[in-house]
């Protein structure tokens, strides 16, 4: 089964909401899921602790040395992997991304981030040479304006594009839903029926965009 890392060496960029996204949509099709909780700043394990869907499972606390041997293991059982990381460059990094079907780097469309963003691409190649082998992977822009598409997210999706980056389409629109769901737990459907905690509305748009985004990386996966 697939095993999909969330990449970036910056912080805030929305590798963590990826993962929440797509674990919670992948289950919501009848899929089960492991997610590998690997930050320290543990926000996978925050959003686990208000309750996960059905079909996800959430590992905690996984190091540098059990990376490789916890993805083996959730992977040999026909499970989606799912790997959330923090955001920096490490050994527990490259692991991660040596064991990848498929690299999600996610990148908000500012000038700074597309520089850092740049730098998680590099670290898929410098795997890819150590390897010996091609390590799909593809950027995913995130907390775009829902409104207008700013110049610099056009400059940088042509610029991406041009250097032969996959770009996956939809890009992560900035929602309120996308970062109240990891106070709430669950799924953002469950957060949408319920109502009380609906604070952001627009949860159904957020519900179309994170489908849509999951369609798209099951795409990559076949
Ligand atoms: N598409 C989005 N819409 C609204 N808020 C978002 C979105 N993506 C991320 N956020 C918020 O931005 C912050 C950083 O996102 P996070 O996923 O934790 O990034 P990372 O894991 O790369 O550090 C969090 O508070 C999160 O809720
Ligand atoms: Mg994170």
């Amino acid at each position: 089964m697939p095993v999909i890392v969330m990449a970036s060496p910056k912080g805030g960029v929305g590798k963590s909401t990826c993962a929440v996204l797509l674990a919670s949509e992948f289950a919501r099709m009848g899929a089960e899921v492991t997610v590998l909780d690997c930050d320290p700043n543990k926000s996978l394990t925050r959003w686990a602790s208000h309750g996960t869907p059905k079909g996800v499972t959430l590992l905690s606390d996984i190091g540098r040395s059990e990376i490789v041997p916890t993805i083996r293991a959730a992977d040999g059982d026909g499970r989606i992997v799912i790997v959330d990381l923090e955001g920096v460059a490490s050994q527990l990094v490259s692991r991660a991304i040596s064991q990848a079907d498929l690299v999600i780097v996610p990148m908000q469309p500012t000038a700074l981030d597309a520089e850092i963003g740049s730098e998680a691409l590099a670290l898929v190649r410098e795997e890819e040479e150590a390897l010996g082998r091609k390590i799909r992977h593809a950027v995913v822009l995130t907390k775009t304006s829902a409104a207008v598409k700013s110049r610099v997210q056009k400059e940088l999706e042509e610029q991406l594009r041009g250097a032969g980056i996959d770009m996956i389409e939809p890009p992560l629109v900035a929602r309120a839903a996308f970062s109240e769901i990891f106070a709430y737990g669950y799924d953002l459907t469950a957060m949408m029926q319920d109502q009380g905690m609906m604070t952001g509305g627009k949860v159904d748009k957020a519900i179309i965009n994170a489908q849509s985004f999951m369609e798209a990386v099951y795409e990559r996966l076949k």
